[in-house]
């Protein structure tokens, strides 16, 4: 199963892409979190991209494709996996599209977390991530059981770089720009689902159950 998670950025693709790992044992590749990764381990890759993500950017496509089609041959992938953060935008929808032809395969499942602006923003002040393992908290709607302490590693939460206000706004900008538009390039390919985001963790993660079966 090949599935791709959309949505504006805080909608929930990550909180939810992770409930779907565990129920089918598919992976995830984040691009999100393989560049925040990068960054603390201070590559070249998380240099050059730091910059724009901390801006609200999109980092460059040709910083992107390679790195996520050639993660796509690892041997975890082969009974499928979930992308969290890609494509992002038509130029990437239509490199992985050409990456997967080439394979003989497709994606089944774009998965829209459908959700208003504001909501979102109102939403993103209360996130909270570990600095260790970079799980996701909400200080309201998903609190840890112990405040400011990761549940899984013990880590210290922390606010991500690019959750004050001002650059959420920006990229939300960039979201209805850039990426909105693959909503219609995959509804042509007959594969686009949405839900809604503001059911809670578990309404949402029913309806996603439904749709994936
Ligand atoms: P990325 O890390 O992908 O960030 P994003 O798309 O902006 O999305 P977020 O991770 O902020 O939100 P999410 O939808 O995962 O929500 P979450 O589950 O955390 O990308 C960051 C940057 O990297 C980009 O800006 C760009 O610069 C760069 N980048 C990445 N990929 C790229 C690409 N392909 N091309 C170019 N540049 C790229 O949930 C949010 C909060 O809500 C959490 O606190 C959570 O606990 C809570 N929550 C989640 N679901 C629910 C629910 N159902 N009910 C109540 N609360 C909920
Ligand atoms: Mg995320
Ligand atoms: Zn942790």
């Amino acid at each position: 199963m090949k599935i791709i998670m959309l949505g504006a950025p805080g909608a929930g693709k990550g909180t939810h892409a992770k409930g779907i790992v565990d129920k089918y044992k598919i992976p995830t590749i984040s691009t999100g979190d393989i560049f925040r990764q990068n960054i603390k381990e201070g590559t070249e890759l998380g240099k050059k991209a730091k910059s724009y993500m901390d801006a609200g950017d999109l980092v460059p496509d040709e910083l992107v494709c390679d790195l996520v089609v050639d993660r796509l041959q690892k041997d975890d992938c082969k009974n499928g996996y979930i992308l969290d953060g890609f494509p992002r935008t038509i130029p990437q929808a239509e490199a992985l599209t050409e990456a997967l032809k080439k394979q003989g395969t497709a994606i089944d499942y774009a998965l829209e977390i459908a959700m208003e602006d504001q909501a979102i923003v109102d939403r993103m002040a209360g996130r909270r991530v570990c600095a260790k393992c970079g799980a996701t908290f909400h200080a309201v709607n998903i609190p840890p059981k112990v405040e400011g302490v990761c549940d899984n590693c013990g880590g210290e939460l922390e606010l991500r770089d690019d959750d004050k206000p001002e650059t959420v706004k920006k990229r939300l900008n960039v979201y209805h720009e850039q990426t909105a538009p693959l909503i219609e390039y995959y509804k042509k390919q007959g594969i686009h689902h949405a839900v809604d985001g503001t059911l809670g963790v578990e309404g949402v993660a029913k309806a996603i159950s439904e749709i994936l079966g």
